[in-house]
């Protein structure tokens, strides 16, 4: 995890030497004139070198948003984003310079599969198309786009155009045209969201050849159980929040292989099952240290003595000070003339 102290002062020597892409407590907010919404809370990750990390959390948890703030395609509200290319925080610079350096660090694969490739160019064209903001020459840039292509097994539909290819392969073209320029990072929004099975396998076995071959990080988006065992780790984003760490993982229940990780500001994520075995009027805790291990202690909460009194204050005879009618139960008002017996702010927590 990367110091945003040290980020702030753009001193970099404490960094993990192979830290490619930091977060430091990232907030992001999208306003619109008629919603505020908070997509991503305060968080924190690192993505190193050769590495594969599988993202997943529930549809709206912040994913997408999390990977366009990692890309320096969207900028965050508050926090740090730190790109090894550039040796400090990206936030702050021009969207022309992070433009510019993005092309050589990141590849892009698009959450719409539509968006990964031009309709009116040919596969080979589609491929070479983030190559041409660069110095080389068009020959040189063919010849790696072929290289590419055969890579991807897909070298002979180098002529045809996307809207011939099936969705595996156009995802295999998009993952040609995101190495186009030798990124170290890319990042997959949801790349097998659209195929079956077989084809999404197909995708992640090559994912994990380039990996292994090329030493290309990935930061993979999924819905899908089949990303875990390609990944080296996986993480779960949960409303914008880093909820924690997955090895095994049983997608219907994430709350049962969740490894908690307290985030830099020592939020977790309990599991909702625990929750709900609490006692009901058992709602407030300390959490203390007890041989190693962190311990939530129940306490008698001002919330729960008040609510207690509240009950029992509705069982007694209130006399309305008005028509000296006697009120008992729950009422506010007096049965008999609708005067306020009791100010109802007074129970409010
Ligand atoms: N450009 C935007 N303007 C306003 N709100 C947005 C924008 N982009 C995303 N959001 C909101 O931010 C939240 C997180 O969205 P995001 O797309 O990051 O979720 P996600 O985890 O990728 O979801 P999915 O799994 O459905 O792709 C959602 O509530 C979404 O409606
Ligand atoms: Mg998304």
């Amino acid at each position: 995890m990367i110091n945003s102290q040290n980020m702030d002062n753009s001193d970099d020597s404490d960094l993990p030497e192979d830290l490619l892409v930091g977060l430091a407590n990232v907030y992001k907010i999208y306003r619109t004139s008629e919603i505020e919404t908070v997509a991503l809370r305060g968080v924190s990750l690192s993505l190193f070198e050769g590495e594969i990390m599988g993202v997943i959390g529930p549809s709206g948890s912040g994913k997408t948003t999390l990977v366009n703030i990692m890309a320096g395609l969207i900028k965050p509200t508050a926090g740090i984003v730190y790109w090894s290319a550039v040796g400090a925080d990206i936030s702050r610079l021009s969207d022309n310079l992070i433009t510019q350096i993005r092309n050589q660090f990141v590849g892009i694969i698009c959450q719409i599969s539509e968006s990964n490739l031009l309709p009116q160019l040919s596969v080979i064209e589609n491929v070479m198309l983030q190559g041409r903001i660069g110095s080389r020459s068009s020959s040189e840039l063919k010849k790696k786009a072929l290289e590419l292509l055969e890579r991807v097994g897909l070298k002979s539909r180098r002529n045809s155009r996307p809207m011939v290819l099936s969705m595996g392969e156009k995802q295999r073209v998009a993952l040609a045209a995101a190495l186009i320029n030798d990124p170290k990072i890319i990042l997959a929004d949801e790349p097998t969201g659209s195929l079956d099975y077989k084809n999404g396998e197909e995708l992640l076995e090559l994912i994990h050849e380039i990996n292994e071959n090329l030493g290309t990080a990935f930061l993979i988006v999924t819905h899908s159980q089949q990303v875990v065992p390609h990944a080296h780790r996986v993480i779960e984003i949960r409303d914008g929040i880093k909820a924690g760490q997955h090895e095994e993982i049983e997608l219907d229940n994430l709350d049962s292989s969740r490894i908690i990780i307290p985030d830099d500001q020592g939020r977790i994520l309990l599991p909702r099952e625990l929750v709900k075995g609490l006692d009901a009027n058992t709602s407030q805790f300390k959490a203390i240290l007890k041989e190693g291990k962190i311990v939530l202690e129940p306490i008698v909460t001002s919330l729960s003595r008040k609510s207690i009194i509240f009950q029992r204050n509705h069982q007694e005879e209130v006399v309305c000070t008005i028509c000296k009618t006697v009120n008992i139960g729950k009422s506010i008002l007096c049965s008999n003339c609708g005067s306020l017996l009791r100010k109802a702010g007074r129970w409010s927590t």
